[in-house]
């Protein structure tokens, strides 16, 4: 059903359209759960909705079935293609192969002993290929359930090691909803309001967005941002009180805006004359998603602290914080601690994700099918006018939506529409940015060309049949 009720139905679904075998479908749920037999059978949202909080925000009205590759079912059977990927997650698909059945093995021996009790294989496994995944000297590995969770650890570990309280963060920047999280959140003030007071010794800067503020002009960017930070260890916090600078290597939340090269590498320089830690955070751009295992690879730089969570378990929940040995020895044995963290079932399913990018090239796939992506993409921004910016690496894209490329006034009426009528194309994608005006592309990373070029026409298809702006000015 889309958001006005009415059950779309389209010839071709995108299963049908990328290859999954036709009848592949399940049927809608077999038997009723009990408390289930007043909801229409398939509406999960009937049934869901006199119980769940509304808190949650949720992009489509829609009841998911299952997964299959890099197809989507809902409830009645319709296939989308996924290139939203649990947003960013689920980075080799749904229902893979080895990720399914190193799950499987693992509960069939052992759910859940708390890594406070002693050492588990799939544990020290994924420990030792997430070293190995790392660039020297970043070796030792906490593990967690999510992304928030990690930047918390993060930023405990950067205030206990250097004993300094404060923390910088970009504006912008999304870091996650906890209150250590939040306090560091900023890419929509709905993450803070009514929650102050938030961490206290937090301070915002600004982050080098290269289209919206300075005029496509990566050098103007980072002189400018560079600046501003400078100017805040200036006058209101100095650079010896500093813990550390938390940074997104490509802003997620806060709308697909890649850091310039530059600007990453004169924050390496300053943390480094400073002695303040420079924690990156990969929760959405990492584990191979941009072409590179970790997106400050594009910059040549290597953080003191890298967070990761989302793709590493293919959608079971698992973050890690990663740092050379000796900064996670001085933290101190039992500063921090976690019941489920580094549960065996998610870092079996961790281990053969590691190891799946590694024998498939995933991090190769993604280079490549990233540049197919954004070519085809540009290619359409050269048609409609409606795209005021194309940008991102590997498949980490946005499509910046604009009313007017002069002013770059943002379009969020246009890309809200959009991500209801790529559905209706059977094509999942999903919008961000602090005016919810970008949308942005996150297929599996080992999507094939055929699957990249099929996505690109579906959401051509449904932008097409949006009105353009002087359609909509004279309505
Ligand atoms: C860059 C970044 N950091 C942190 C988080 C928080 O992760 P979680 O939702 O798992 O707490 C997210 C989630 O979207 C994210 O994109």
């Amino acid at each position: 059903m889309d958001r006005t009720g009415q059950e779309q139905v389209v010839s071709g679904t995108a299963a049908d359209m990328a290859g999954a075998p036709a009848g592949d479908a399940r049927p809608a749920a077999a038997a009723d759960p009990p408390g289930t037999s007043l909801a229409p059978k398939g509406d999960f949202a009937t049934l869901s909705k006199p119980h769940l909080s509304p808190i949650l925000g949720r992009y489509f009205e829609r009841s998911w079935d299952h997964g299959e590759g890099h197809i989507l079912y809902d409830s009645a059977g319709r296939g989308f293609l996924d290139f939203a990927s649990g947003i960013a997650t689920t980075s080799l698909g749904h229902h893979h192969a080895a990720v399914t059945q190193a799950i499987k093995d693992q509960a069939d021996k052992l759910l859940h002993i708390c890594n406070a009790l002693g050492y588990l294989e799939p544990v020290g496994q994924l420990a030792t290929l997430l070293a190995d995944a790392c660039p020297d000297p970043l070796d030792t590995v906490f593990f967690a359930n999510s992304g928030a969770e990690v930047v918390e650890g993060a930023l405990k570990l950067a205030r206990r090691v250097t004993g300094r309280p404060g923390i910088i963060a970009f504006r912008g920047a999304f870091h996650g909803r906890t209150f250590g999280a939040a306090s560091i959140t900023s890419s929509s003030i709905n993450y803070r309001l009514g929650y102050e007071p938030l961490l206290p010794s937090v301070y915002l800067t600004p982050f080098p967005n290269v289209y919206r503020y300075f005029g496509d002009d990566e050098e103007a960017a980072t002189t400018g941002a560079m600046g501003a930070l400078r100017t805040l260890l200036g006058h209101e916090i100095p650079a010896s009180s500093v813990a550390a600078i938390i940074i997104e290597p490509i802003q997620g939340e806060g709308g697909f805006n890649p850091a310039p090269a530059s600007f990453l590498r004169a924050l390496r320089a300053l943390c480094d004359e400073n002695g303040i830690m420079l924690i990156a955070d990969e929760i959405q751009s990492g584990v191979a998603r941009t072409g590179k295992m970790w997106a400050f690879e594009h910059a040549g730089i290597v953080p003191d602290v890298v967070c990761v969570a989302k793709a590493l378990a293919n959608g079971m929940p698992l973050g890690a914080i990663v740092s050379r040995r000796e900064l996670q020895e001085r933290w101190g044995v039992g500063a921090h601690g976690t019941t489920f963290g580094g549960n065996p079932v998610s870092c079996a399913a961790g281990v053969a994700v590691m190891n799946t990018i590694a024998e498939q090239g995933l991090v190769a796939n993604a280079a490549t099918r990233g540049d197919e992506l954004i070519a085809a993409l540009n290619g359409l921004m050269e048609q409609d006018e409606r795209i005021g910016d194309v940008r991102g690496r590997g498949l980490m894209i946005g499509v910046e939506f604009v009313k007017d490329r002069a002013t770059r006034e943002p379009d969020t009426e246009t890309c809200e529409a959009l991500v209801q009528a790529c559905a209706e194309q059977s094509l999942l994608v999903l919008n961000c940015g602090t005016h919810h005006n970008v949308i942005r592309f996150l297929p599996p990373i080992d999507v094939t060309a055929d699957e990249i070029a099929r996505g690109v026409e579906l959401f051509a298809t449904a932008l097409r049949a949006l009105p353009q702006h002087a359609d909509a000015a004279g309505a």
